[in-house]
């Protein structure tokens, strides 16, 4: 595994209107584990992704990542260059099993990636790897249950699995918690973690217990700009932050 691309974004400014969601960010990533980034709602944190991902064009500013401009590269084509984004649980099939879920993520992307007159990678290759993910995503046990009958966490991990299918080095994401019940939220992190080791991992999480435990790094913004970055306990202690974001009751760790 590579985990060393390097993602950045440069002067990036995203507008809706006379509204401002980015202004003027600019951000590196690079280094395999997890880059968390908080802030407040309306921060603009999933705007970024967005950004990163290929789903949103900049108004002004540029995506590169290992130092080639991506900022007009479309969504599939970045996936093919190793950044992947988990989706939101209506990704999953919920009446096709675990496995078939793995198994068609992993198909689309074998068919997206090679001229039509080539033999896609055989069933049998893809069958394979299916069975690695459900194991590394802790549902080998579940396999060939409908997804419908997983539970929230089991479900995030399955939707992790589906975007693991396309090999990334960079994995976007966006609140990867929401909706995991509080006796999931551990189980839940020590896959993102796991996960974590050998890739770049953008994290989006608004739970700052789990955040200040896991990351590697922490990018707090506010009103769409970047207004601290360091270890969990730079952040901690930098003044803005705890007067902007976390609240004093941080303000003593
Ligand atoms: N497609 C859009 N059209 C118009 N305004 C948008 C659009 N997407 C986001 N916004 C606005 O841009 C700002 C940033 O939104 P964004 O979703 O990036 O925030 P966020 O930090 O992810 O917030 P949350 O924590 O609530 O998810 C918000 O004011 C939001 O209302
Ligand atoms: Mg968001």
């Amino acid at each position: 595994m590579t985990g060393a691309a390097a993602l950045a974004c440069e002067a990036v400014t995203v507008r809706f209107g006379a509204l401002i969601a980015l202004d003027k960010v600019s951000l590196n990533f690079l280094g395999v584990g997890i880059h968390s980034v908080i802030g407040p709602n309306g921060a603009g944190k999933t705007t970024l992704i967005n950004v990163l991902s290929g789903r949103q064009r900049p108004s002004e500013g540029r995506v590169v990542l290992d130092g080639r401009d991506i900022t007009s590269m479309q969504t599939f084509l970045r996936a093919r260059s190793g950044i992947g984004r988990s989706f939101q649980i209506t990704k999953i099939f919920p009446t096709l099993s675990v496995f078939e879920n793995l198994r068609l993520a992993a198909q689309a992307r074998a068919f997206r990636l090679q001229p039509f007159w080539r033999r896609v990678q055989g069933y049998q290759a893809l069958a394979d790897q299916a069975e690695r993910v459900a194991i590394d995503i802790g549902l080998q046990g579940w396999k060939d249950a409908p997804a419908e009958q997983l539970s929230h966490g089991d479900q995030r991990a399955l939707e992790l699995g589906i975007t693991l299918m396309t090999e990334p080095t960079i994995l976007l994401l966006d609140e990867p918690l929401a909706g995991v019940g509080e006796h999931e939220i551990d189980r839940t992190m020590a896959l993102i973690e796991r996960v974590a080791r050998g890739r770049t991992v953008i994290l989006i999480e608004h739970n700052i217990d789990v955040v200040m435990k896991v990351s590697h790094r922490i990018i707090v913004m506010d009103q769409g700009a970047v207004l601290s970055i360091g270890t969990p306990d730079e952040v901690r202690r930098d003044p803005a932050v705890r007067k902007a974001y976390l609240g004093d009751d941080h303000a003593g760790a």
